[in-house]
């Protein structure tokens, strides 16, 4: 089998901001063992998790301010990976002694690792203004990590028809009949739109609203996709016919990076415009979407995975349904940018 050739040149999610502390995480992003942590001066600091001495793992070490101290000899690095420090006979600091150090950034709760060799292009970050606006948005967030290729979340996503029968306690029955599905292509972003006027309210939704919910909603959720696998989820719902903004709605980020060829990160936050303070729903809510990610997306994609046994998907020609067109679509695309970075 050969090995997968990635997107370069982009930003990859490498952790939610939350999960970064001065106790340094190891996390294996595109098949590269990585320590990842926050320094004294609050930055996320990544270095490549094997010790350029006798490659012990750097994660296991203590954080200082900013450095990293390894825990079989003690040779201190700093967030750029130079060794600072020797702490063995007279101090001298070899000039191979320095870890490998990734870029990071850090935007509403995300933290971004850039893949490339050309300079790091922050205009190039996806944002989500929603999860840094406390007091017009709530937030929560979970991660799963998932034994199967990464492009099968994004395929997940952009056909969100399985909820009716993965997710039968989130969907409302029969909304795939009631369904009217569009796909677009907007330069290199591929977007899902799934509008359903007049629909039976979720219970979801019925709670937003409260006392006063209408039996009845126009629902409509749009799901956007932008190379290599990042994928932003408005899903809003309105008395039947008004304007999309006069009710309530969420806004999500699904986040996907390749561990190794057949296992991934997922990455989620799902913001919400309504009951902002309800800090018990917020814990349910996350609650309910962690463990449909964890028991029943997850779960389906690792038994996909195994049953394609490593062959690509094109390989085993699969039977296509109307609502496949996004996910095929953002499967061209990221080949399109793969080949043009390969050819240049
Ligand atoms: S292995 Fe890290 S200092 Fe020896
Ligand atoms: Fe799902």
């Amino acid at each position: 089998m050969t090995a997968p050739v990635y997107m370069t040149n982009t930003w990859y999610a490498a952790a939610l901001s939350d999960e970064l502390t001065a106790t340094p995480i190891l996390r294996t992003l595109l098949g590269e063992p990585i320590a990842l942590y926050r320094g004294a001066s609050g930055n996320v600091i990544a270095l490549h998790d094997r010790c350029p001495h006798r490659f012990a793992p750097l994660h296991k070490g203590q954080v200082f301010g900013d450095d990293l101290r390894c825990p079989y000899h003690g040779l201190r690095f700093n967030a750029l990976g130079a060794c600072v420090d020797n702490p063995i006979g007279e101090g001298k600091i070899p000039k191979a002694a320095c870890a490998k150090s990734y870029t990071l950034a850090e935007r509403d709760g995300i933290v971004w690792m850039w893949w490339g060799d050309q300079p790091a292009d922050e205009s190039q970050l996806r944002r989500w203004p929603e999860f840094a606006d406390p007091e017009r948005y709530t937030s929560v967030e979970g991660y799963i990590r998932v034994k199967g290729e990464y492009q099968l979340i994004a395929d997940n996503l952009l056909d969100l028809s399985h909820a009716e029968f993965l997710h039968p306690y989130l969907a409302t029955e029969g909304f795939n009949r009631r369904t009217q599905y569009s796909m677009e292509q907007q330069g290199e972003l591929v977007v899902a739109r799934n509008w359903r006027p007049n629909e039976p309210i979720s219970g979801l939704f019925a709670f937003a609203y409260g006392d006063d919910a209408p039996s009845h909603v126009d629902h409509l959720s749009i799901v956007k996709w932008q190379a290599p696998s990042t994928l932003r989820l408005e899903i809003g719902v309105t008395r039947p016919g008004q304007a999309p903004e006069e009710g309530p709605r969420s806004y999500q980020a699904h986040l996907v990076t390749p561990e190794t060829a057949h296992t991934c990160h997922y990455f989620w936050k799902w913001g919400r415009d309504f009951k902002l303070d309800d800090h018990d729903f917020s814990k349910k809510l996350q609650a309910s979407l962690q463990l449909a990610f964890e028991n029943e997306d997850g779960p389906m994609i690792e038994a996909q995975s195994e049953h394609m046994q490593g062959q690509r998907q094109e390989a085993l020609n699969p039977v296509l349904l109307p609502t496949d067109s996004a996910s095929l679509r953002a499967r061209r695309v990221l080949q399109q940018l793969i080949d043009k970075q390969v050819a240049s």
